[in-house]
């Protein structure tokens, strides 16, 4: 590939973003078809078709279509508390005095719904292999807080974690999983001899239709079972818990966080070409790895024997020793440029200048000034407080801020063309030079 100073290149007349909607013409047909037949409401054809072929999809057998993916993740995590520690009073959530250890390099969305039930969220350290929760940290930790019996697992940038490993360690510790698969519909792994989609793994199973997502529908999302009981529990929740009687009548706390059958025309209308974004995300990761070939960084990882990513956004990594120094407060970020080096902070704004949409990764939740007063577990323990002024341990292990500082999330929206994708390649090149 040809390669230009930066003087000689233009920015895109057009924003090339990180992941946003890629619209086919379907989704206006069920959408026109909700308002023809008046079904503009939260039931409807639109709801019935796409959570069955969301089921049929995923392998599960049933699907609850929701106002968003937080909303399922909610539901869930009431789900697993309800099963595990009983109902809760009104006023009560229902995970009060409880904790669940928790993904921690993930969008705040996975783990709020901990708080929301009045639970503590304990953080779980990220490994390099997959950028997602650590088995070997979630062994500490369940051996810190051995009454933990609820876990809350991501996968990351859609390429699945250690879900075998995961699965393993709680079922040894009878722990029920909430699986967030928000950013992973279409990720396939490898459990047990068989391929599998993940969404299938956790007790409880959530996915997300935001218009950042594989498919959307411009908001929306699902929660996902085996268990009819399970969705029949989410369907009333989610419609505010009425009880059967020719009045309202309550005697559960509900929510209004079920699906518009509007919104659902458009994931109706997205879901024929699911198999076409897979392939263009998976292009474009693949375009990436070998246009950036020779530089010091990597892709975000893959393990190929045991995962069939989705490639939802495609990432690098700075090597150590390539790193130009940056620091970060909580709103800011400064570096210092340095030949032959580089950082996400230098590679983000030049992809700015240029009217390409990067991302930091995703702050760890330990990390988040919001959670900063709870426990965090790494592989060898508590990971809170473990440098010494006294004595010289080296830099304190924290899997999970290391990749958020050396890691960024690149443009990878599947509009972009091959010739945009090579100007961004081109952009970070000089940004080594
Ligand atoms: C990992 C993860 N979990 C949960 C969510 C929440 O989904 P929603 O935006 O549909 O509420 C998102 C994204 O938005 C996400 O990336």
């Amino acid at each position: 590939m040809a390669f230009r100073n930066l003087s000689d290149i233009k920015p895109f007349g057009k924003k090339v973003w990180l992941s946003s909607p890629t619209m086919h013409g379907e989704e206006l047909k069920y959408m026109t078809e909700a308002y023809e037949t008046n079904w503009m409401s939260t039931v409807g054809k639109n709801i019935n078709e796409i959570e069955a072929q969301i089921a049929e999809f995923v392998g599960v057998r049933y699907a609850v279509a929701l106002s968003s993916g937080t909303a399922s993740l909610h539901l869930a995590t009431k789900l697993a508390a309800e099963k595990l520690y009983g109902q809760a009073r009104p006023n009560e959530g229902t995970l009060r005095g409880h904790r669940v250890l928790c993904s921690d390099m993930t969008f705040d969305a996975s783990i709020n719904p901990v708080a929301y039930e009045d639970g503590e969220a304990v953080f779980i350290d990220t490994e390099y292999d997959t950028w997602n929760m650590d088995p070997e940290a979630l062994e500490k930790a369940f051996e810190l807080y051995p009454d933990a019996k609820l876990v809350v697992i991501a996968h990351l940038y859609g390429t699945p974690g250690k879900i075998s490993e995961i699965k393993e360690i709680c079922s040894r510790h009878g722990a029920l999983i909430v699986e967030d698969a928000a950013e992973s519909l279409g990720a396939k792994y490898l459990y047990e001899g068989e391929w599998r989609e993940t969404g299938s793994f956790g007790d409880y199973n959530c996915i997300s239709f935001n218009g950042n997502k594989i498919i959307t529908g411009s908001s929306g999302g699902m929660f996902l079972t085996d268990s009819l009981e399970d969705a029949d529990k989410v369907r009333k929740w989610s419609t505010q818990s009425r009880e059967a009687a020719p009045w309202y009548q309550h005697e559960e706390i509900g929510y209004n966080y079920r699906m518009s059958n509007v919104i659902a025309g458009v994931v109706r209308g997205q879901l024929p070409y699911l198999e076409e974004h897979l392939a263009q995300k998976k292009a474009i990761y693949e375009r990436y790895r070998d246009g950036l070939k020779g530089l010091p960084v990597q892709m975000n990882p893959v393990d190929e024997q045991r995962s069939m990513p989705n490639y939802w956004l495609s990432c690098l990594i700075i090597d150590k020793d390539a790193m130009a120094r940056q620091v970060r407060d909580d709103h800011k970020a400064l570096y210092i440029p340095e030949t032959g080096k580089s950082c996400p902070t230098e590679i983000l704004e030049t992809l700015a200048k240029f009217n390409a949409e990067g991302r930091p990764i995703w702050k760890p939740m330990h990390a988040q000034p919001i959670y900063r007063s709870h426990a965090f577990i790494t592989k060898y323990g508590n990971g809170r407080g473990t440098s010494n002024a006294y004595i010289d341990r080296g830099a304190a292990w924290d899997a999970g801020m290391d990749i958020f500082e050396r890691g960024l999330c690149l443009p990878s929206d599947n509009k972009m063309t091959p010739e945009e994708q090579d100007v961004i390649i081109e952009l970070i090149r000089n940004c080594f030079e």
